[in-house]
């Protein structure tokens, strides 16, 4: 799993809350787009609309409120929003017609990215709110049901975090057995391709009490998985129990205490920023899977450089060799950008190599794509778009025979599953390999939450079949 990916990543959070008994439900619909930090985002602001009375409904046209927590990380991902608004609006003037509102928000990075710019290009938008500011939004709300259209995109002073309301109990039972806990937001990098610095803003660690309480409040209600999020999790540095500053190896091992949770990954993570301890967490940690998604974008170090990585291709190997020595069974997962400004063939070709070395489980590539206001836009030797094209299809090729071999080797191999969902399909339950791929057993396996040992018999497209060890 990576924490970037915006068109494979989309999601309608339908999750229902518990409204105000007495009043008549006011009804969101909210749209996730981009990274598994907007996803866990979403929930936060759908925990914080049910506090203000609104449930929430995957039927959009039944909306008095429709939210759409967007991503800008590439420009497709950035203009499927204003498509989505085209049809959204559509369908206010068909409830506008019959005298029923529907208010239309747009939350996310493309919100803070490109605030009151969304009004003017989409007059029917009533509010637009930066992803630092989700706490406001019932206030926010409240001006624009008097009328008011809003943008707030102020990077806030008070944490989100601390007045965002936690779910109930209820409302996170029925989420299931994994859940999301972002730790840490924001990113001081500046790659040079990217928008994260600017829509996100500047790091931002939670502190180790408040991560913790949420962690348990998770365990308490079913939770057996969690994953730690952040643009640069592995950059997380809070807060300990010991007024300390901890580092994410050292709040891993105090995770890894609380009763019930049974698995621990973090997402996503830069090689910078991984430390000894962190390392050792490997090592010393079996709640924390050994599936490690260390994005490296290119193999040339001429790229890398221009991207502003600060670090060469072959600290890469060398620290993935440190990783795999602590935890010999640890699978790989990156991304990937052909085509960032002045790419050569013999460029491409490192990456190729690169890829060739590390074997991947599973990887995400894109063609690179010039965001405005970051310094890789006005770079000059911007590659053209055909041959972004055939590099992109040569390396798929090979980063999807390399996912495909690994689920291949794991063939006849006995494993842990974590049993997270009924199946698609009748007699069927779905569950989670330590690798992340979704694993199809007999429902009668084990029941929703059990982890049990499995022997995989074989590989589906993305997933793996298996049958009780
Ligand atoms: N924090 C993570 C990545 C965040 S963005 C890291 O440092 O690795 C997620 C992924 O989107 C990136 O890893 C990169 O591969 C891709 N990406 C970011 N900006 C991009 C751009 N302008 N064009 C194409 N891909 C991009
Ligand atoms: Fe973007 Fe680089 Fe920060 Fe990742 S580390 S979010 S790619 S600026
Ligand atoms: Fe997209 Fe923002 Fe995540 S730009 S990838 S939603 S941090």
């Amino acid at each position: 799993m990576d924490l970037n990916t915006i068109e494979r990543n989309e999601t309608d959070s339908a999750s229902q809350s518990a409204a105000a008994a007495s009043a008549p439900a006011k009804k969101v619909f909210v749209k996730t787009y981009g990274c598994q930090m907007n996803v866990y985002d979403s929930q936060r602001m759908t925990d914080a609309l049910a506090a203000d009375g609104y449930t929430a409904t995957d039927v959009i046209a039944d909306a008095d409120l429709v939210l759409l927590n967007t991503c800008h990380i590439r420009e497709k991902a950035a203009e499927k929003v204003y498509s989505e608004l085209g049809r959204i609006r559509d369908m206010k003037a068909e409830r506008a017609a019959v005298g029923r509102e529907m208010l239309i928000g747009v939350a996310g990075c493309v919100a803070q990215a490109e605030g009151p710019e969304i009004i003017r290009r989409s007059p029917a938008v009533d509010l637009v709110i930066g992803p630092q500011t989700y706490h406001r939004l019932p206030d926010v709300l409240a001006r624009v049901r008097g009328g008011e259209k809003i943008v707030e995109t102020e990077y806030a002073i008070e944490d989100k975090f601390e007045h965002l309301p936690q779910p109930k109990r209820a409302e996170m039972i029925k989420r299931g057995v994994t859940a999301f806990l972002t730790v840490q937001e924001g990113c001081d990098k500046f790659c040079t391709f990217c928008v994260v610095p600017y829509t996100r803003g500047s790091e931002v660690s939670r502190p180790v009490a408040q991560i913790v309480a949420e962690a348990e409040r998770l365990a308490d209600a079913g939770v057996r998985e969690v994953t730690l999020l952040g643009q640069n999790v592995n950059a997380w540095h809070g807060k300990g129990e010991d007024s300390m500053e901890w580092g994410l190896g050292r709040l891993l091992f105090r995770l890894a205490e609380i009763p019930g949770l049974a698995r621990l990954r973090y997402t996503t993570s830069h090689p910078r920023d991984m430390n000894d301890e962190l390392i050792a967490a490997h090592r010393d940690l079996p709640a924390l899977m050994p599936y490690l998604h260390l994005p490296v974008q290119s193999g040339s170090d001429r790229i890398l450089k221009a991207m502003n990585r600060r670090h060469t291709a072959k600290d890469y190997l060398a620290l993935l060799e440190r990783i795999r020595a602590a935890r010999g069974d640890i699978a790989l997962s990156g991304d990937f950008i052909v085509g960032f400004p002045g790419e050569t063939d013999a460029d491409f070709e490192a990456t190729m190599d690169l890829v060739g070395q590390v074997n991947y489980a599973s990887a995400f590539s894109f063609k690179y794509s010039p965001r405005p206001g970051t310094p890789g836009a006005d770079m000059p030797d911007h590659v053209p778009e055909a041959v972004k094209d055939e590099r992109l299809q040569r390396l798929q090729a090979l980063l999807l025979k390399q996912q495909q071999d690994f689920g291949l080797g794991l063939v006849g191999s006995t494993i842990d599953t974590l049993i997270e969902k009924p199946g698609r399909q009748a007699g069927q339950k779905v569950g989670r390999s330590p690798w992340l791929q979704p694993v199809i057993v007999d429902e009668k396996a084990g029941e929703i939450g059990d982890i049990i040992r499995v022997r995989i018999t074989k590989t589906g497209y993305n997933s793996l079949f298996a049958e009780l060890a």
